[in-house]
């Protein structure tokens, strides 16, 4: 698994430590909201993992799972909700935990997918932000980390269902999808 890696981007300690930040940044935005962390599965599991516990005050949770790639790595543009969520979301401050914010196209659809399920507000956490591409009018309200126009696996983010248990982020070996 580790031979199919081009290059290390970030390693487990400088997520740790890039997570633990957010995590306290959110804990004081969020003081006085009832807040409810949305993953975006599969990919954002290990980032929601690390990032709710990193967040010390009260809060919910919830998963959704989307679609917009099939097994390529490139996006197709069509987003299908794959599974819901479970509650009203009235009253609910939501933040979107993913993986990637790459052309914007998921998120922006989610944002306005879940502003008509009634949330109060809706901000967005991503572990990376793959500027380079961005199609949607969309932003990041909190970051960890900028990566380049490569396709970039580890810490939860596949290809095709593969390497989300690589501890790091690191850019995957071009020969793996271009055979
Ligand atoms: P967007 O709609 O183009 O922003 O795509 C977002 C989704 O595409 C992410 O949640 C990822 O699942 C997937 N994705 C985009 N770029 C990458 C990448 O470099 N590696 C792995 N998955 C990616
Ligand atoms: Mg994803």
């Amino acid at each position: 698994m580790q031979n199919d890696v081009k290059e290390i981007l970030f390693s487990e300690e400088e997520i740790a430590s890039k997570v633990k930040e957010i995590g306290q940044q959110i804990s004081r935005d969020y003081k006085d909201k009832n807040l409810m962390l949305v993953s975006v599965l599969k990919g954002s599991v290990i980032f929601m993992a690390d990032l709710m516990r990193a967040i010390d005050i009260p809060l919910t949770i919830d998963f959704m799972a989307v679609s917009s790639y099939g097994s390529g790595v490139k996006t197709t543009g069509a987003v299908k909700i794959l599974k819901d969520i479970d509650k009203d979301l009235s009253g609910f401050d939501l933040l979107i935990v993913e993986d990637i914010l790459d052309s914007g196209i998921t998120l922006s659809y989610l944002t306005k997918y879940l502003s008509n399920k009634g949330a109060k507000s809706i901000r967005i956490a991503t572990l990376l932000n793959k500027e380079d591409r961005r199609q949607a009018d969309i932003k990041a309200d909190y970051s960890c980390f900028d990566v380049p126009d490569e396709f970039v696996i580890g810490y939860g983010l596949d290809y095709d269902q593969k390497y989300r248990n690589l501890p790091y982020v690191g850019i995957l070996d071009p020969k793996i999808y271009e055979k």
